[in-house]
């Protein structure tokens, strides 16, 4: 069964994007289609960025940590609120950390907004960043958005049919390219 992480990006106390994180490892486990994390970036407090993990001299444990389990993941589903157009900064700070783990790590976005968008600027945004680190961003989308009336606290959807109908398409994008990526290796 391969492994997925779930990179939940947004380090604001209160925030609602976190419950698209939720749904994801719920929904993964619940179809048994993988097994699955979230990396918490919330949880890593990581410090403003100064320098790629491969040229520090002395790496946080937090730091190894996120880079190993990148490392050990199959694919990565990245879940980005939009902040003004863009992606927030904590996600920027761990795509630059990194650098090898990057290499067509197979990665699909979830963008969530507040707002009826779902969070398309931050899409297109994160896309280049990811292209630009050979990383390989599947064709497939999940936006979300009013985040706050479509999902609860917990994960749940409001219209779980809907919302896992959505996800069957993104997940299988995603499991795709993992599997077309293992019968390369
Ligand atoms: C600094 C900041 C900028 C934001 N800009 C936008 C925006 O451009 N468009 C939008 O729809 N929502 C915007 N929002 C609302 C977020 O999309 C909303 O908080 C959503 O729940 C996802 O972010 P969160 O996980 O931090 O809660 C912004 C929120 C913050 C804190």
């Amino acid at each position: 069964m391969p492994h997925i992480s779930i990179i939940s990006s947004s380090v604001r106390n209160g925030r609602n994007s976190h419950r698209v994180a939720l749904y994801f490892r719920n929904y993964l486990n619940d179809n048994k289609l993988a097994t699955s994390e979230i990396l918490d970036l919330f949880d890593y407090n990581f410090p403003l960025f100064e320098e790629r993990l491969q040229y520090q001299v002395s790496p946080s444990d937090g730091a190894k940590d996120f880079a190993d389990r990148i490392n050990a993941s199959d694919g990565v589903i990245i879940v980005t609120p939009e902040y003004n157009g863009g992606y927030p900064a904590s996600i920027k700070n761990v795509i630059d950390l990194l650098y090898k783990e990057w290499h067509l790590k197979p990665v699909a976005i979830s963008t969530v907004s507040e707002g009826s968008f779902g969070g398309n600027q931050a899409l297109i945004a994160i896309q280049f960043v990811l292209w630009k680190m050979k990383a390989w961003t599947v064709p497939a989308l999940f936006p979300v958005p009013e985040v706050a009336k479509t999902f609860d606290e917990n994960g749940n959807p409001a219209d779980k049919k809907k919302t896992d109908k959505k996800a069957s398409d993104f997940v299988k994008a995603l499991l795709w390219c993992v599997e077309a990526k293992s019968r390369m290796e």
